[in-house]
């Protein structure tokens, strides 16, 4: 379970604002993001999450990264994970794309030779050009995914964990993207993402959850999680 602690700045009417302060509220309530969300990603298994905006996959997988400690409950993930989770999390803004590239692959537990070792294979699957050696400020969503994408690809965990981001890729690049997720599955790895693609998800998921107002309403074959899904949609929240 994951609760968050929400801090309501303003009162939203007049009369809210006198209950407060007759009521000494403080403004602040808790959250409850994810309840009694149980479940198993094997190893060699491409996990879909599915869900509508606010469903807490996103939450699920700061979890499961070690962003959060959850609230209660516990999680156990076993190997190295490589998280993509907030589009230019972990990237220093000043810097350019070179220095972010070693800064990652230490952050991510690398040796500086590693790292330099693996430096022309992600330069080159990023595909930015002379930008590598410009600062990530001047970065464009897309360009930032492709950076991120390729490092955490190139330096090859054992887990991947992908939000959303990728959707920011053009469709080249998000081509470029599939193809080397499903080459991560034919090597035996451990891939949980988050997507709204139902022909990704089923393309390239062995199984698929779908969340809920923070609640698992389905676990199962990506064709019957994603029927259930778009039922889902198709009906007021
Ligand atoms: N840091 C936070 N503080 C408070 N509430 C949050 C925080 N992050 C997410 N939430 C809330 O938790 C719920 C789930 O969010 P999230 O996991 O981001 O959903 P999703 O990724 O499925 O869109 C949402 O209602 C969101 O507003
Ligand atoms: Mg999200």
């Amino acid at each position: 379970m994951q609760r968050y602690r929400v801090i309501r700045e303003r009162p939203d009417s007049l009369r809210e604002a006198f209950t407060k302060i007759f009521r000494r509220d403080s403004g602040v309530r808790d959250f409850e993001a994810l309840r009694g969300v149980s479940f198993t990603v094997q190893d060699g298994e491409v996990l879909g999450l599915m869900g509508r905006n606010g469903s807490g996959k996103s939450t699920a997988l700061k979890i499961i990264a070690g962003v959060f400690e959850p609230t209660s409950g516990r999680v156990e993930v076993l190997g190295k994970v490589a998280p993509m989770i907030e589009l230019g999390a972990g990237f220093h803004h000043d810097l350019t794309g070179r220095e972010n590239i070693m800064i990652n692959g230490l952050m991510l537990g690398f040796s500086r030779k590693e790292i330099m070792a693996k430096e022309d294979a992600i330069i080159d699957f990023a595909g930015l050009g002379e930008f590598i050696d410009s600062p990530v400020k001047q970065y464009s969503s897309g360009m930032f995914m492709r950076l991120a994408f390729s490092i955490a690809t190139e330096i090859d965990p054992e887990i991947l964990l992908i939000d959303e981001i990728l959707s920011v890729g053009d469709a080249e690049f998000q081509e470029k993207c599939n193809a080397r997720i499903n080459d991560f599955r034919h090597r035996g790895k451990t891939i949980a993402f988050v997507s709204h693609s139902t022909a990704a998800v089923s393309a390239l998921c062995d199984r698929a959850i779908l969340l809920d107002h923070g609640k698992l309403l389905a676990d199962g074959l990506p064709k019957q999680v994603l029927d259930q899904y778009d039922s889902l949609v198709h009906q007021p929240a």
